[in-house]
């Protein structure tokens, strides 16, 4: 039975909930402070206000041990780790703003006994620049990767735990150590820089491979192969493996865009230009907008057409919004004159606001009522079983353009659809 830890945390968004959660879970206490009131006093009551499975069941199973706080004494009081899970968005120059993680350095005493664990997602240098400042700060680079929509699962069964330490702050890594040992025996313990770019070349790697197989799609069209086919061929050597090799409209969501612009930058910024990101970062830009030519194959000039949108969140099992492939297709179509018809499980009750001029519907099918075409953005369980033969009747013409090589293309067929995926041969009642 391991030691239990009365665990800080700062910052309740994905991460720092999660974690917070989490270690709750695992039976320590945690004492978890945010700066927006609502959002506390919300957990207070148990109510959780992302969506994400599992994450409201254990929250409630676990209140006893879960305090949520806006105060900083608080947090200190009674704790040795605080986590810091502040987010870093992009500034306007691509850089990662820092400010809400210097605000939580400049509140923490440097009494020897408190320690700062770095789980948001920082630039290379970060945790030497808070030791420069606070040299007896203790500090500890533990990135987090897990992915939102199975967030709980990915923080109890981690791939690898990484805890990067330096000189003077092993106390802290080895009580870090101790925390996660119960969930993975594959533990990194490296230095802080080492950590850092641990986590930036994880997802700039991901990210790449995404870009990659869309570009793969997209030479797959011109020359009439099946770009799922290819990935499936591909993901069976070990050395490559199956997972995020899924073409589509491109990657969104709150990191990977600002992970690859992170990196990309953090690089320009010592006099590397990172070339290959560069081209990641174009391409996933160009992917979203090809949908728009695929429309045209078939309808001809989309001013006046009706496009239905199935799906908004940056990918199922969430509601986030963040460089959501949605919010670029939308504008594009009706910078194209089209008129744009959407429904999402989820994001719907917020989505008119982010997407000024879509006419959000109850429910996938009354999106599709009367539309020239229809895109899956978001691969939605819930999508796969639609009445296409209904869908068909419905709409003024039945084609589909699957952003996510989602659907049973035999039953849109069967069902009277034309047919368009992402790097695969049309397909439509008369090319079988
Ligand atoms: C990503 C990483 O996967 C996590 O490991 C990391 O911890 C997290 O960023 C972070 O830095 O916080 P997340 O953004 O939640 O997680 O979602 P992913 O499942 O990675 O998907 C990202 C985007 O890539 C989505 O838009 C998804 O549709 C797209 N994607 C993913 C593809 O287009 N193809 C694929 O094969 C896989």
């Amino acid at each position: 039975m391991s030691e239990k830890e009365t665990v800080g945390v700062v910052g309740v968004g994905w991460v720092g909930l999660v974690t917070a959660v989490c270690f709750a879970e695992l039976g320590h206490k945690v004492v978890a402070l945010d700066i927006i009131e609502e959002k506390v006093s919300a957990l207070r009551r148990g109510e959780v206000t992302i969506h994400e499975p599992e994450l409201p069941k254990l929250l409630r199973k676990n209140a006893e041990r879960l305090e949520f706080t806006t105060s900083m004494d608080e947090v200190l009081d009674g704790t040795r780790l605080l986590f810091c899970c502040v987010d870093t968005p992009p500034t306007y120059s691509g850089d990662a703003d820092l400010s809400r993680v210097r605000a939580v350095v400049d509140r923490l005493p440097e009494d020897g006994h408190h320690a700062l664990v770095m789980k948001s997602t920082v630039p290379s240098g970060t945790g030497a620049a808070i030791r420069r400042d606070k040299p007896d700060l203790p500090y500890v680079s533990c990135p987090e990767f897990l992915k939102e929509g199975s967030a709980i699962d990915d923080f109890m069964h981690p791939d690898r735990v990484v805890i990067g330490a330096d000189e003077g702050s092993e106390w802290a890594a080895d009580a870090v150590a101790r925390l996660y040992a119960p969930l993975s025996d594959a533990t990194v313990r490296t230095d802080v820089a080492s950590a850092e770019m641990i986590k930036l070349a994880s997802n700039a790697f991901l990210a790449t491979k995404i870009s990659f197989i869309n570009e793969i799609a997209n030479v797959c069209e011109e020359v009439g192969a099946d770009v799922t086919e290819v990935a499936r061929g591909m993901g069976m050597d070990d050395r490559i493996g199956p997972k995020f090799l899924n073409a589509g409209l491109g990657f969104g969501g709150s990191c990977f865009p600002k992970d690859t612009q992170a990196l990309k930058m953090l690089a320009g910024n010592i006099g590397y230009h990172f070339q290959l990101l560069s081209s990641v970062i174009e391409v996933n830009e160009l992917q979203k907008r090809r949908v728009t030519s695929k429309l045209s194959k078939h309808l001809g000039s989309l001013d006046g057409k009706r496009v239905a949108l199935l799906g908004l969140a940056f990918k199922p099992d969430t509601d986030d919004m963040r460089e959501a492939s949605s919010l670029v297709l939308a504008a594009r179509l009706q910078g194209e004159g089209a008129e744009v018809t959407a429904f999402d499980p989820v994001v719907a009750a917020r989505a008119g606001e982010l997407l000024p001029g879509v006419q959000m519907r109850p429910s996938a099918m009354e999106a599709l009522d009367g539309a020239d075409a229809a895109v899956l953005v978001t691969e939605w369980p819930e999508f796969a079983d639609l009445d296409w033969s209904e869908a068909a009747t419905r709409m003024k013409t039945p084609l589909m353009v699957d952003g996510r090589n989602f659907l049973d293309d035999d039953a849109l067929v069967a069902a009277g659809f034309a047919y368009e995926g992402i790097g695969r041969p049309p397909r439509s009642a008369n090319s079988g």
